[in-house]
């Protein structure tokens, strides 16, 4: 298979991760006989230092072209001050909306010799295994542009949501629990908000068409808590846009690290835009020991889901657990009598366990 995958580094541990993805990635094709062309671009803060704007049309246009696109983070202390047309964050926004991304997909799976790093107790996060599918392109970050009324003194945010943009991402969160456990929780707040009461509604309507999956409804409160009291009881999670910002990073603390966790953003056409959870960690760029696992498994979710090699997803998904098994970790994560090793390493670990195809033969002769 022939792809063209743009890489967007940005900023601070982005652009060593991204290195990462693409050794993992040269790895897989190797192995199986795949051509994956590489082309870099700039966005973010880097996009700003070179060309005056957070996401130039050269990014834009080549991500357009592109079978599918690799995205490091963006951000950091540089440009924290700068206005708000000049901040990094846009550049992300900008090209979500671009590409029309509007389906976010976080799965979080606990692995199991990671899970006494996690904040909560083992024997909660055990077995953790859900998807969050979150709404991206609408909502309150998407509506009229937000104001300042009463010289400073009150605020307006607007958050509008059409119809057809809750449909096409309740499909979505549907189609992914037919795929999983058949189990799809709708998280809204339809006591309140009129735009969760259509959202229920559609969620309602839509149910006929997918029989096998069994629905419930959950107010986001009731959502926030049981995510960390019971967060095995979730399969599939479909909400919208800020409720789906704030609870994949409350579900993300069962993993123990923001360095574990990828995500892929995808449009109707699959064309996906690929990026780990975590932003860009200025308290550590440029220091080589970078978790690159989240950016790693990202590059597998867009194998999965935009050129449909699953085999080859879930080698690498295969290879980062028997390198975790193996006691290999980054330091952000602790692992009792393991041994900490750097973004270089653990990137070689990973690719040179796809290449062998024989973790215990490679890990225990090369590396103990
Ligand atoms: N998608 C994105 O690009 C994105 C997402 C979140 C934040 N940001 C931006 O990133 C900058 C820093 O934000 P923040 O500090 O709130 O969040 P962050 O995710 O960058 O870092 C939070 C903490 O987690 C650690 N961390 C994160 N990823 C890690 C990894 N792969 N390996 C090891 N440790 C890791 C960091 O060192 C830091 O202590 C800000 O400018 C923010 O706007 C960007």
């Amino acid at each position: 298979m022939k792809k063209r995958i743009v890489l967007l580094p940005g900023d601070g541990i982005g652009k060593e991760v991204i290195n990462s993805a693409k050794d993992v990635l040269n790895a897989i094709a190797e192995e199986y006989n795949h051509t994956f062309s590489f082309e870099s671009h700039e966005i973010g803060g880097a996009a700003i230092d070179l060309y005056g704007t957070p996401l130039p049309e050269t990014t834009v246009d080549a991500c357009k072209q592109a079978d599918a696109v690799l995205l490091g983070a963006v951000g950091g202390p540089k440009w924290d001050s700068n206005p708000s047309h000049l901040r990094p964050e846009r550049g992300l926004l900008g090209i979500r909306k671009a590409l029309d991304l509007y389906a976010n997909l976080r799965p979080i799976k606990g692995f199991k010799n990671l899970l006494h790093a996690s904040p909560l107790k083992e024997e909660v996060v055990s077995g953790s295994d859900l998807l969050i599918v979150r709404e991206l392109t609408g909502g309150l970050y998407f509506g009229t542009p937000s104001e300042r009324r009463d010289n400073g003194n009150s605020v307006v945010d607007t958050l509008v949501y059409s119809r057809q943009e809750i449909e096409r991402i309740v499909d979505k969160g549907f189609q992914a629990a037919q795929q999983r456990r058949g189990h799809l929780t709708s998280v809204d707040k339809a006591n309140v908000l009129e735009s969760s009461k259509l959202w229920r509604e559609i969620v309602e309507e839509k149910k006929a068409q997918y029989p096998d999956v069994a629905v419930e409804h959950v107010l986001v409160d009731a959502a926030a808590m049981k995510l960390i009291t019971n967060p095995t009881q979730f399969d599939v999670i479909v909400t919208e846009n800020l409720f789906g910002d704030i609870l994949s990073d409350e579900a993300s603390v069962i993993t123990g690290s923001l360095g574990m966790l990828p995500s892929a953003s995808l449009n109707e056409n699959g064309v996906g835009l690929y990026e780990p959870v975590h932003g860009s960690a200025p308290d550590i760029a440029g220091k080589g020991v970078a978790n690159p696992v989240a950016m790693i498994l990202s590059a597998a979710l867009m194998l999965r889901y935009s050129f449909q090699l699953n085999d080859e997803a879930n080698v690498i998904e295969d290879a980062v657990q028997a390198v975790l098994d193996a006691g290999f970790h980054t330091g952000d994560i602790q692992v009792p009598e393991g041994r900490l090793v750097g973004t270089a390493e653990m990137t070689k670990l990973i690719a040179d366990y796809i290449k062998s195809q024989n973790a215990s033969k490679c890990i225990a002769s090369c590396y103990f």
